[in-house]
């Protein structure tokens, strides 16, 4: 294995199978969506920008395109919409996210809401609408992309980090909910990713806790990708990535590991 992860469930076969794939835009989608089109995923990516959609559609053989935000209930119905008029999904990848790292009193007023809509009530409305669907085919699974930042507490980063803990809250919960349906859950939460996320989400790169090198440092997108399609296609129920950021989260209590970003991250001016 070349990730540490918590147990299996069944495994997800992914060769032939329709796999959604939200934020496919861009950074770590993109580079999911061409890994599991590489082992034969017919991939479905979703995302704002039809351009950048389009231009990966082009290289991958089977894919499709949904154009949607998916910062509204409104935009996650249409999505999921379009979605199943295709054909019900076996795996939804629940990627999409965005949101500056602010303190809490830098955060201006509104922007806690955003940073909520995408990721979390994105996933939590797509998964609504999605998982009848799945449940009547009594297989599939929901993939969620959270953080590190969900395992500790990051200074600076409040509406970023309390959105990805709500992620990770609802993977939890959604299983739970889900128990016994032929539907599972995998939650994947790498640490530093070397993606467009820093341009698109101004002065965030420069609050990442400088102990995040014990994480083994900037991992790739091909990396995670790579990493996260093994652990979709094995069934784990949670894989923080890479693997050595699996064994500090796993072997650290988490105050320490808090104590670790307060110490090395942002501190309030
Ligand atoms: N980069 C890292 O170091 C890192 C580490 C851990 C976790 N993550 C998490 O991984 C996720 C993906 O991040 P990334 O690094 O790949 O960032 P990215 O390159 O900025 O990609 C974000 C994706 O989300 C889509 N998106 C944003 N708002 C949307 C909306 N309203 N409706 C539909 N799609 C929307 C974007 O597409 P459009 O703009 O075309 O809509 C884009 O495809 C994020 O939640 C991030 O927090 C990132």
């Amino acid at each position: 294995m070349a990730t540490a992860s918590a147990s299996a469930s069944t495994p997800t076969k992914l060769s032939g199978q329709r796999v959604v794939v939200t934020g496919a835009s861009s950074g770590i989608g993109a580079a999911l969506a061409r890994e599991l089109a590489g082992r034969g995923a017919e991939v479905v990516l979703v995302a704002r920008t039809r351009t950048a959609l389009e231009a990966l559609s082009a290289e991958l053989p089977g894919s499709s395109v949904v154009v949607g935000d998916l910062a509204t209930a409104a935009g996650c119905a249409a999505a999921a919409g379009e979605i199943l008029a295709g054909g019900v999904p076996e795996v939804v990848v629940h990627n999409a996210g965005a949101g500056r790292w602010l303190a809490v009193d830098e955060t201006p007023e509104g922007e806690a809401a955003t940073m909520m809509a995408v990721p979390y009530l994105a996933a939590f409305e797509l998964t609504r609408a999605l998982t009848p669907a799945m449940i009547a085919r009594r297989r599939g699974r929901h993939v969620y992309m959270t953080s590190v930042s969900a395992f500790l507490h990051v200074p600076g980063a409040a509406g970023y980090s309390a959105a990805r803990w709500a992620v990770r809250g609802l993977a939890g919960q959604v299983r739970a909910d889900l128990r016994g349906t032929g539907v599972g859950v995998t939650l994947l939460a790498p640490a530093e990713v070397d993606s467009p996320y820093f341009d698109h989400n101004p002065g965030t790169r420069e609050r990442i806790p400088r102990a995040t090198v014990l994480m083994g440092g900037r991992a790739s997108t091909t990396t995670i990708a790579r990493l996260g399609a093994d652990a979709v296609e094995a069934g784990r129920r949670t894989a923080i990535l890479p693997r050595q950021a699996a064994l500090v989260v796993r072997t650290t209590p988490p105050p320490v590991l808090s104590w670790l970003a307060a110490r090395t991250g942002w501190r309030h001016p």
